[in-house]
């Protein structure tokens, strides 16, 4: 696979996303990391804001690169020359929704969607667990990209339990 897509709302970058981010990164020349819009989430990050924490969270990877796309999955596929899109799916929950969009996105753009297990370790983390955590001034150190606590309860700082 020449060009990988991995979308996402990434708000904010968790552990959970590195692992799918590191791990897709090796099965392709460039993975193309999007920070998209959900609209069934309000978001609590600026779009702008979620691009700088995840392009310093990938700083270290050669062939990721980190955008911002306002339209739909199957537009920013184009847009990129995505091959395919990676998504990844924890144990509990993920599955039914990623198929959904999985075969929606290919019958109206022809995208096809890899999904990656998430990691055993990673399984249980999620933005809201963060975004949580954070509002009451919990450690999310283990739950958010390594020695990006600071950075991430800095964008979070706004919010309150
Ligand atoms: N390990 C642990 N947690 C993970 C994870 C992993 N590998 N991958 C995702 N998660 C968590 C995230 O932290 C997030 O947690 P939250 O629900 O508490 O916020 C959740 O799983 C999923 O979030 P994420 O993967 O960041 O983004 P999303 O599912 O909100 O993204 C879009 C969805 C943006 C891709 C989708 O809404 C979209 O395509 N938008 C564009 C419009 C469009 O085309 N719509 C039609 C789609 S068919």
């Amino acid at each position: 696979m020449a060009t990988l897509l991995y979308p996402g709302s990434f708000d904010p970058v968790t552990r959970g996303h590195m692992d799918i981010i590191a791990r897709a990164a090796k099965l392709c020349e460039t993975l193309v990391v999007a920070v998209m819009h959900n609209p069934d989430k309000r978001g609590a990050i600026d779009p702008d804001e979620r691009v700088a924490l995840l392009k310093k969270a990938c700083a270290q990877m050669s062939n990721v690169r980190v955008i911002k796309h306002g339209g739909l999955l199957i537009e920013c596929a184009a847009d990129v020359g995505a091959d395919a899109v990676v998504r990844g799916v924890r144990p509990l929950g993920d599955f039914e929704n990623e198929y959904q969009m999985a075969q929606i996105n290919r019958m109206l753009g022809g995208v096809e969607t890899l999904l990656l297990t998430t990691s055993e370790d990673c399984a249980n983390i999620s933005s809201s667990i963060v975004r949580q955590i954070a509002a009451f001034g919990g450690d999310i150190e283990n739950l958010v990209p390594e020695g990006m606590a600071n950075d991430v309860m800095g964008a979070l700082g706004h919010l309150k339990p």
